[in-house]
C-alpha cells in the first residue's frame, strides 16, 4: 500500500494474554472500530455494552471507574473531566424544576454556584442547613414533597465543618431523599460515605485522589447501579467525560492515596497544634484539633484529620493576604491535596462566589487563610510559616 495508507493504519499490537502491561493500558482513543455495522448499533444501547466513542465510555476510564468503585465500597461510578462537571452532571441529571435540593450551608464555592443558577434558572428551591442537626434537615426536607437531594461535603471546605453524616444520612434514607456526598476533602482513605448511608459519593479526583497537582478529574460513585444508568445519557449529553490520559494519571495517583494521606494527616495535625498556640494566631480550623466544634463527630466518622486547615490571624485581612505573599516553601495557588503545601485567601478565591451574608453565615472570615498541607518534612513547614506569620505582622 501507499505511504499515506500505511502511515494511517499503523500495526495493531494487542497485548497478548502472558506477558501483559503490569500498569492500566492508556487507551487514548476517541473511537473503536466494529466488523460488523449490526454490532455497531447495538452498542449504543447503554454504558456496559462494547466501547464505541470515548464520551460514551473508554477502557482506560472504565478501569478508574471501577477502581473507585472498589475504594468507596460502591456498585459503580462514572468519571468525567473535573469535580465541577461530577457535580453539574449528577445535579442535572437528578433535578426537574420545582424539586427542592437542602444543602450545607459551608459548601465548596463552586457547588453553591451550581446550585443558585440552578435555582436562578431552572426553578429549583435550595435550602441551607447548618448540617450538624438531622431534626433541621428533616423539616426542611418535609416541608415539600418535591425534596429531591440531600447536598452535603465530608469535610467542608475550607472550616473544616464535619456534617453529621450518620445522622443526615439516615433521615434522607427515611424521607426517600437521594443524598450526595462531596468526598475531595477526606478521600475514601478517611471516609466512606456509602458506608455511612450516602446514595451518591462525588468528588474532585483533582484533588488527593491525583494528588500530583497535574491533571484535573472528577467522579461520582453510586451505592445502586440504577443511579448510575439514571446518570449516565445525561453525562453524555453533557459531554464533560474524563480524557484516556487524565484517567491513567489519575490511576496512577490513586496508588499512593494511602501512604500519601497519612503524610497529609501528621503534617496537617502538627502545624493546626503549632498554629494554634501562636499568639497572633486567633482561631484554628481543623476538625483533629479539639476544640473545633466537629471535633467529636469527626474522631466518629474520619481515620484522620486530612491535610486542609484554615486560620485566622490577629491582623484580620491585611495580614491574612500578606501572609500568604510571604511563604516561601508553600506556594500562593489554588486547589488543594497535592504533594507541596498550597495557602490561598478563600474569600476572594474558592468562595468568592459567596456574597459576604453567605461567607459570614458558612464561617468564612475575610482574612480566613487557608493551607493545603503537602508532604513535605513538617519542620521545614513550620519554620516557613513561621517567617511568614512574623513578616505578615
Ligand atoms: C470540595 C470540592 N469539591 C469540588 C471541587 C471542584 O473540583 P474541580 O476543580 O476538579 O472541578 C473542589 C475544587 O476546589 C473542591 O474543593
Amino acid at each position: 500500500m501507499d505511504i499515506r495508507t500505511r502511515a494511517v493504519h499503523v500495526v495493531d499490537e494487542t497485548p497478548p494474554p502472558a506477558g501483559r502491561p503490569l500498569s492500566v493500558p492508556l487507551v487514548q482513543s476517541s473511537a473503536f472500530a466494529f466488523d460488523s455495522a449490526d454490532g455497531l448499533a447495538e452498542a449504543m444501547a447503554g454504558p456496559d455494552g462494547p466501547y464505541v466513542y470515548s464520551r460514551r465510555g473508554n477502557p482506560t476510564v472504565r478501569a478508574l471507574e471501577k477502581t473507585l468503585a472498589g475504594l468507596e465500597g460502591g456498585a459503580s461510578a462514572l468519571a468525567f473531566a473535573s469535580g465541577m462537571g461530577a457535580i453539574s452532571g449528577v445535579l442535572l441529571a437528578l433535578l426537574r424544576p420545582g424539586d427542592r435540593v437542602v444543602a450545607q450551608r459551608c459548601l465548596y464555592g463552586g457547588t453553591y454556584a451550581v446550585l443558585s443558577d440552578l435555582s436562578e434558572r431552572y426553578g429549583i428551591q435550595v435550602v441551607y442547613v447548618s448540617g450538624d442537626d438531622p431534626a433541621e434537615f428533616e423539616m426542611a426536607a418535609g416541608r415539600s414533597a418535591r425534596t429531591r437531594l440531600l447536598v452535603l461535603e465530608t469535610i467542608a471546605n475550607p472550616t473544616g465543618q464535619v456534617p453529621d453524616l450518620p445522622g443526615l444520612l439516615g433521615a434522607a434514607r427515611r424521607l426517600g431523599v437521594t443524598s450526595v456526598v462531596d468526598n475531595s476533602l477526606a478521600s475514601p482513605v478517611l471516609c466512606r460515605p456509602l458506608e455511612l448511608g450516602a446514595d451518591i459519593v462525588v468528588h474532585s479526583t483533582t484533588k488527593y485522589l491525583a494528588g500530583h497537582s497535574d491533571v484535573l478529574g472528577g467522579a461520582a460513585v453510586f451505592a445502586d447501579d440504577g443511579l448510575r444508568q439514571a446518570v449516565w445519557p445525561r453525562t453524555v449529553e453533557l459531554g464533560a467525560c474524563a480524557d484516556p490520559f487524565a484517567a491513567w494519571l489519575t490511576l496512577r495517583g490513586i496508588a499512593t492515596l494511602p501512604l500519601r494521606m497519612r503524610e497529609h494527616c501528621a503534617g496537617a495535625a502538627v502545624l493546626a497544634e503549632r498554629l494554634a498556640a501562636r499568639p497572633d494566631v486567633t482561631a484554628v480550623h481543623y476538625p483533629w484539633l479539639a476544640g473545633h466544634p466537629s471535633y467529636p463527630l469527626a474522631r466518629k466518622v474520619l481515620s484522620g484529620g486530612g491535610g486542609l486547615l484554615s486560620f485566622e490571624l490577629a491582623g484580620g485581612r491585611e495580614a491574612g493576604r500578606a501572609f500568604i505573599e510571604r511563604v516561601r516553601v508553600a506556594k500562593l495557588a489554588l486547589s488543594l491535596g497535592g504533594v507541596e503545601t498550597l495557602v490561598t485567601h478563600p474569600a476572594s478565591t474558592s468562595h468568592r462566589e459567596l456574597g459576604a451574608d453567605a461567607l459570614a453565615a458558612a464561617g468564612i472570615a475575610a482574612g480566613l487563610v487557608r493551607m493545603s498541607v503537602g508532604i513535605e518534612a513538617v519542620d521545614d513547614l513550620w519554620s516557613d510559616i513561621e517567617q511568614a506569620l512574623d513578616r505578615a505582622a
